[in-house]
């Protein structure tokens, strides 16, 4: 392996540790200071319907960690196959979930297996099925075409092959599948001083 490929290596698996942590702190302690909004306060400056949030689990609305809103232009319909990448602790897989309704289904795929326990837990007594996946979206653990309608929530962003996990998205979807995602990008080179900070990358 060449050195920038070791260097690249070490460097992603830092940026996973950091990310583990970073998530799971949010999942396990929502009242804790974070330097990006989360929970409710999030949720409701990015326009999530109140009435959503008041019927959805208290613990999911606490540890919401997105960015935005990828429900706004996702129009997800009764009976469909919703795939959620980095589905955290479940608040938009939860709402997508009340969509699609008993006849559809939506998978959660997250790079934290704590994550999916927490996104099982708050999904208990719902009548659609939400499947949690441990695995990473960059190697998606699902078949081709089998999915309606991607969305994501502030995940993309923090991985290291941005274009695998294109290739991966599309991919699962079906012929004439949809794609919603919300996520951060800058419109400038950013320094090698906040690029090889994993903390910076993390959150
Ligand atoms: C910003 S949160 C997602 C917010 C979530 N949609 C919600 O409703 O609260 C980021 C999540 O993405 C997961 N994640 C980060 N990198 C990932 C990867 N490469 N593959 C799958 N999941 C990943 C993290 O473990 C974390 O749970």
């Amino acid at each position: 392996m060449s050195d920038v490929l070791a260097s690249q290596a070490s460097l992603e698996e830092t940026l996973k540790g950091e990310i583990l942590r970073m998530y799971q702190e949010v999942a396990e302690n929502p009242d804790a200071e974070f330097h990006f909004y989360h929970g409710r306060t999030a949720a409701e400056l990015f326009d999530y319907p109140p009435e959503e949030l008041e019927a959805a689990p208290e613990a999911a609305v606490a540890s919401f960690a997105g960015v935005g809103n990828p429900h706004l232009r996702a129009d997800i319909r009764e009976g469909e196959t919703v795939l959620d990448l980095g589905s955290g602790a479940g608040l938009d897989a939860i709402l997508a979930s009340r969509k699609v309704g008993p006849a559809g289904k939506v998978i959660g795929v997250d790079l934290n297996p704590a994550m999916c326990e927490k996104a099982r837990a708050n999904m208990t007594g719902s009548e659609t099925p939400l499947e949690c996946h441990a695995g990473r979206m960059e190697d998606l653990p699902l078949p081709s075409d089998s999915v309606d309608v991607v969305i994501s929530n502030g995940v993309i962003n923090l991985s290291f092959r941005k274009r695998r996990v294109m290739e991966e998205m599309f991919r699962v979807l079906k012929p004439g599948g949809r794609v919603s995602i919300t996520d951060i990008v800058s419109g400038k080179q950013l320094s090698q001083s906040i690029v090889n900070d994993p903390k910076l990358w993390a959150s």
